[in-house]
C-alpha cells in the first residue's frame, strides 16, 4: 500500500458492544487500507441530533456489534490502497457514510448507522465497512471520499479563502441530505418550495441549500420563534417566507396559498411527526404537476390525499440520502461561494473522551446553525 509512513499499530476508538450498555473508549488495532480503500485520520466527525437514539436502540436501527459508531466526517488521508489514482496522503476529504456495493449499488447502507434491508448491504457492512468515524482513524472506500480544496475553504480571506474552520466543513454532511432530495425533484432557480418541518437541523439545512440553489422557500414549523430566527439568519434575504404549523390543516393551507403557486414540497419530519397536519396541508396547496420529496424518518404510514395527487399529476419521490454526484456538486457549490457555510457559527466541538457530552449537546441543539462535531 502507498505511503503508510509511521502509522500507529493501535488507535483510540469508541466501541459499542450492546445497545443496553453505553459505549466505551478502547484501544484497538489501527485499520489498514486495502485495495479500494484509504485510511483517513478523522478530524471532525459529525454528531446528528438523534445519535443517542441510534446507539441506545431507541430508533431500532439494524447494525452489527461490536461497532465503532460515527457518521460522515472531515478527515485527512494518511494512506491509500494501490488502486487510488487521485487521492493521496495529506489530502483533506469529506468522508461520506453512505456505502454502496460495487457489484450491486442497490445494496446501500449507512456505515456504523444502519445496515439497510437487503442481505447484500448487511453482509458488506458486517464483513467490511462496519466501523466508522468516532475513532482516530477510519478505513473508507475510495469512492466515499471527496477531495476538498483546503486552501480555498480554510485559507484566510486575504489569501482568497473563506476562512472556514474544519468543524464548519462538517456541515457539508448536514446540507447534503436535503440536497439529495431537492436535486431528486429537480428543484430549479426561481421555483417555490415549501420545506417542513424547517426548524430542525436537517429542515434548516434544507432551507439554506434550497436558497443557494436559487429557489424561493416557504419554511414551515410549529415553533414560530425558531422560524423567525431561521428567517433572520438566512443569507439571500427576500426569498424566504414562514408559515406556522398550527394543527388546523385548512387554516395552514390558506396561509400557504398566499405564497402560491407552489412548485415543490420537501418533507424531513422526525418519526413523532408522522400524524402532523402539515403533510396534508403542504400537499393540498401544490400546483398542478408539482413534485414532493419525502425524506422524513416516519415509521408509520402518513396521510396522503390520493384524489388530489392523482388529478393534479403530482409526482411523489422518496429519497434515502443522496447520490455520489450530488456530493461532488455540493462541494463545488461551497468551494465556489454559492453555498455559504459561514452561517454556521455555533459548532460544538468535543474530544472523543467527551462523546456523551457531544451526543447530549447534539440532542439539545436543534437549530440549523448549531453543528456538533467530535474531534478524535
Ligand atoms: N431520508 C434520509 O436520507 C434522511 C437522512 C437524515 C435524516 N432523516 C430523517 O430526518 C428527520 C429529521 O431530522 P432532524 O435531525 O432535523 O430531526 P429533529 O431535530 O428530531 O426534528 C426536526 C423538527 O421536527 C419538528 N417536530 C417534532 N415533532 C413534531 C410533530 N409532532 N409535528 C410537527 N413537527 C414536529 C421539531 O420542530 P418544532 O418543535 O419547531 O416544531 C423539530 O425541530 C430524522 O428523524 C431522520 O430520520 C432522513
Amino acid at each position: 500500500m502507498a505511503a503508510q509512513n509511521q502509522l500507529p499499530d493501535k488507535m483510540k476508538a469508541l466501541v459499542l458492544r450492546s445497545t443496553s450498555e453505553p459505549p466505551a473508549i478502547e484501544t484497538v488495532p489501527t485499520p489498514q487500507p486495502t485495495l479500494g480503500s484509504a485510511l483517513v485520520r478523522v478530524l471532525a466527525a459529525s454528531v446528528i441530533s438523534y445519535t443517542r437514539d441510534v446507539y441506545n436502540g431507541k430508533r431500532n436501527y439494524p447494525y452489527p456489534m461490536p461497532i465503532i459508531p460515527g457518521f460522515s466526517a472531515i478527515g485527512r488521508v494518511v494512506a491509500v490502497g494501490p488502486d487510488a489514482t487521485k487521492l493521496k496522503p495529506g489530502d483533506l476529504v469529506f468522508i461520506d457514510c453512505t456505502v454502496r456495493s460495487r457489484d450491486d449499488p442497490t445494496d446501500v447502507f449507512l456505515a456504523a448507522v444502519h445496515e439497510s434491508y437487503t442481505p447484500g448491504a448487511a453482509k458488506l457492512m458486517k464483513d467490511v465497512f462496519r466501523d466508522w468515524t468516532f475513532a482516530e482513524y477510519c478505513r473508507v472506500p475510495l469512492e466515499n471520499m471527496t477531495l476538498l480544496d483546503e486552501r480555498r475553504l480554510t485559507g484566510s480571506r486575504g489569501d482568497g479563502g473563506f476562512g472556514l474552520g474544519i468543524e464548519q466543513l462538517g456541515f457539508v454532511a448536514g446540507v447534503l441530505v436535503p440536497y439529495g432530495g431537492l436535486r431528486d425533484i429537480e428543484l430549479r432557480a426561481g421555483q417555490t418550495v415549501v420545506i417542513a418541518p424547517a426548524s430542525g437541523p436537517f429542515g434548516g439545512a434544507a432551507v439554506l441549500v434550497a436558497l443557494a440553489m436559487g429557489a424561493r422557500v416557504i419554511a414551515m414549523g410549529r415553533n414560530t420563534e425558531s422560524l423567525a430566527y431561521l428567517k433572520q439568519k438566512m443569507p439571500y434575504p427576500g426569498r424566504i417566507e414562514t408559515v406556522a404549523i398550527t394543527g388546523d390543516m385548512e387554516a395552514d393551507c390558506a396561509e400557504l396559498k398566499k405564497y402560491g403557486p407552489i412548485d415543490a414540497y420537501f418533507d424531513i419530519g422526525p418519526p413523532e411527526a408522522y400524524a402532523s397536519t402539515h403533510i396534508k396541508s403542504c400537499i393540498l396547496t401544490l400546483r398542478h404537476g408539482a413534485r414532493i420529496s419525502l425524506m422524513g424518518g416516519y415509521r408509520e404510514d402518513i396521510p396522503i390525499p390520493h384524489v388530489f395527487i392523482m388529478h393534479k399529476n403530482i409526482r411523489l419521490y422518496g429519497k434515502w440520502m443522496y447520490e455520489r454526484e450530488d456530493i461532488v456538486d455540493l462541494v463545488k457549490m461551497v468551494e465556489n461561494g454559492v453555498l455559504d457555510l459561514r452561517t454556521i457559527e455555533n459548532a460544538g466541538q468535543f474530544p472523543l473522551e467527551q462523546w456523551k457530552e457531544a451526543w447530549d449537546d447534539a440532542a439539545e441543539k436543534t437549530g440549523f446553525d448549531q453543528l456538533v462535531v467530535i474531534k478524535p
